[in-house]
């Protein structure tokens, strides 16, 4: 029989995977100053165009949507046409590829914003420096008013338009990690009482809104959603009563035909007290009833245990992929992997 990771996995009407093994999306922040996807990159990309499905690294929506230097954009004409060059390729060679959109909130730093305090659903204070760009600490954000909210829901159906434009087979919404998405679904960080917080039905808008809206613009079948229930990442500090605002969006997000979730952890083995002591993926499988993509640190032997009990259809590998372009080779044809190191992130191989 078939090594099921190796088997053909039809998404929808749309999209059918080669295989079932997934990039993950990894900034790598090697894009120029003015957020321009490079020709290293669309050799990066295309070197594993052999994944089922290629998910870029976190690609902002506009200008201020940032928190780190040169990672890429998708609200210029020249961004897309960078971007363009990479889907070009990446399809020339029989992949797939999605573009993650995303807006960082208050992961950001007033130097990327002319100044101004970053935005997140209330003010909060974040005291942990900034990934990536070590010398700086965020610092206090302040609420976005009703207006700015509308902007960006605007902003994500624009870069999703744009990511079409610019060849993409779809978007991936990030909604996890603790991001803008991701503040206003944990209580933690959205203590708002208007119709963007204070009840499961409000916290949950904010990134119902934004599914929507990239539904709409592009087609809900081309649009995935990556989503962190337990609080782990960007001093984002987890609420029992958490559970209840995602198993509301889950429910909405059953009503949907978007492609995928996708869970946004580094170790997929942790158990979040707020989640009822189940991991992260095992709580959206419970709650969800479409494609579930798992990730964070899986082996292939991990990966295809948990497909054949259900647990998740499709696994997104990340690390061992900036090791090992040729992954989905040295898999099939029981090579070794080249081990992970943080300095391979200095260079694009
Ligand atoms: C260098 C690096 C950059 C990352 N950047 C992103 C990102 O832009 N967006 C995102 O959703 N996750 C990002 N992640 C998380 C990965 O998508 C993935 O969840 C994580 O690496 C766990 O998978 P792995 O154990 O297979 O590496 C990043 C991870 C790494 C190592």
């Amino acid at each position: 029989m078939k090594d099921i990771l190796l088997k053909e996995y039809k998404l929808n009407n749309m999209l059918i995977l080669k295989n079932r093994i997934v990039m993950a999306p990894m900034t790598r922040a090697k894009a120029t100053d003015e957020l321009v996807p490079t020709d290293a990159m669309v050799e990066y990309y295309v070197r594993r165009s052999s994944a089922g499905l290629i998910i870029t690294e976190g690609t902002v929506i506009s200008e201020d949507a940032s928190g780190y230097n040169n990672v890429p954009g998708i609200f210029s004409e020249a961004q897309v046409k960078h971007w363009k060059k990479v889907t070009d390729k990446v399809h020339h060679h029989n992949g797939l590829i999605f573009l993650q959109i995303w807006h960082v909130g208050r992961v950001s730093h007033p130097t990327f914003l002319k100044g101004k305090l970053p935005i997140a659903p209330s003010e909060t204070e974040m005291t942990q420096r900034l990934h990536r760009s070590e010398n700086l600490i965020p610092g206090k954000s302040r609420a976005a008013s009703v207006q700015e909210i509308q902007e960006i829901i605007e902003n994500y159906a624009i870069a999703a338009t744009n990511a079409i434009k610019a060849g993409f087979d779809g978007v991936e919404i990030h909604g996890a990690n603790g991001y803008l998405i991701d503040q206003f679904l944990h209580h933690h960080t959205n203590r708002r009482q208007d119709n963007y917080g204070g009840t499961p039905e409000n916290m949950a808008r904010f990134a119902l809104d934004v599914v929507r809206a990239c539904g709409e613009a592009i087609g809900y079948e081309r649009v995935g959603l990556r989503l962190s229930p337990g609080g782990y990442l960007n001093q984002i500090v987890g609420d029992a009563r958490d559970a209840e605002v995602f198993k509301f969006l889950l429910a909405e997000l059953n009503k949907l035909p978007i492609a995928y979730i996708h869970t946004g952890n580094f170790d997929d083995s942790q158990k979040f007290s707020e989640l009822n002591q189940m991991t992260m993926t095992e709580f959206m499988r419970k709650h969800y009833h479409g494609t579930l993509i798992g990730c964070g640190g899986y082996s292939f032997k991990q990966a295809r245990e948990n497909i054949e009990n259900n647990l998740f259809d499709l696994v997104a590998i990340g690390r061992p992929f900036i090791a090992n372009p040729d992954l989905i080779d040295r898999y099939i044809h029981e090579k070794p992997l080249v081990p992970y190191h943080n300095a391979m992130l200095d260079t694009l191989y």
